[in-house]
């Protein structure tokens, strides 16, 4: 079957293969980034950018949990102005590289796509669900009116598609959505790592310096996935699954359940060469179910599966 098969094309974004390096997870080096893109990923996001340099937490600031990890980096980033530098080393190129952004209103976002859209990149991510930073995140990606204050600023200072990535911790998750769609989101990354606090026995005291972090891995798999059914249920929209996909039966969950792309991190840091291998797994399965193309799999789950009826 020929890779073509698993192309796409979602919201104005050109993707060889459905397999997406997802944000931060290996930190803020560009290098990272286009290594994913040399190992087999169709697309990689960066780290999220905000408008002034950021050290983010001290240690601790992650810990492994079965099936997964909980971070708090506190968005440690080099601010607009240098990542600018940095991306210009790939002017000219026509990479499928996704940038990250993040900001504490619509006016800092709206800076932080102005000082980077002169660069060679696809697309934006706006990071609008961080759960462990105050002001920057959560209270933004839990608010519709926020989400579309700071869609509509970023989408009037770029040519380029920008998707809006959820956050998993409210109840207001499809009404979230909803209001980046109407402010002119061109697609949708569900989702962020889910808040958690995690203790250590021998200290008595909180895991995490900051106390609160995300769990991210295969632990959080059936809320993402939640996530992306709930979202695909209501909004026609394109949309990118994200957490705990390490395996093409992980991909594939989300493409039923109604993604279009699946964003890996966690599982990356294991192997960050697991790409190639979901993307091989996924066209197998598509040739053992007659399947011509990765749309005609999106969203069975919402339909009865392959063969109809009720789930
Ligand atoms: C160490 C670490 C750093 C992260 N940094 C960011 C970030 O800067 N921006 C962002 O939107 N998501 C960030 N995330 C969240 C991931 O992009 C992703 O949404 C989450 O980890 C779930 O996917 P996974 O289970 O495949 O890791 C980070 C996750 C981890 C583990």
């Amino acid at each position: 079957m020929s890779v073509d098969a698993i192309a796409v094309e979602m919201g104005g974004l050109h993707l060889s293969n459905p397999t997406v390096l997802a944000s931060g997870v290996h930190g803020s080096s560009l290098a990272k980034v286009l290594g994913a893109l040399r190992v087999g990923a169709g697309g990689a996001v960066t780290k999220s950018i905000g408008a002034v340099p950021r050290e983010g937490y001290p240690e601790p600031t992650l810990v492994e949990v079965e099936a997964g990890m909980v971070n708090a980096a506190g968005l440690p980033n080099p601010g607009a102005e240098r990542f600018s530098e940095e991306l210009a080393e790939i002017r000219g190129r026509g990479l499928p590289v996704i940038v990250s952004i993040f900001g504490g209103d619509e006016r800092e976002f709206e800076r932080v796509a102005k000082t980077l859209d002169g660069n060679d990149f696809a697309a934006y991510e706006l990071n609008l669900s961080c759960p462990h930073v105050a002001g920057v995140g959560t209270e933004i990606g839990h608010s519709p009116e926020l989400v579309a204050r700071v869609t509509k600023a970023v989408k009037r200072s770029t040519r380029k598609p920008v998707f809006a990535k959820l956050s998993p911790n409210t109840e207001r998750l499809v009404e979230v959505g909803r209001a980046a769609v109407d402010a002119g989101a061109d697609g949708l990354t569900a989702v962020n790592t889910v808040r958690a606090f995690p203790v250590d026995v021998e200290s008595g005291r909180p895991a995490l310096s900051n106390g609160y972090g995300g769990l991210s891995g295969g632990a959080m798999r059936p809320v993402a996935l939640r996530c992306v059914y709930e979202l695909r249920e209501e909004l026609d929209v394109p949309i990118m699954g994200c957490g705990g996909v390490a395996r093409w039966e992980d991909a594939v969950q989300f493409f039923l359940a109604g993604a279009d792309a699946v964003q890996l991190g966690t599982a990356t840091v294991r192997r960050f060469d697991t790409f190639n291998e979901v993307n091989v797994g996924i066209l197998s399965y598509m040739e053992r179910k007659g399947l011509a193309k990765l749309a005609d799999m999106v969203g069975a789950a919402h339909r009865g599966g392959f063969s109809g009826g009720t789930p």
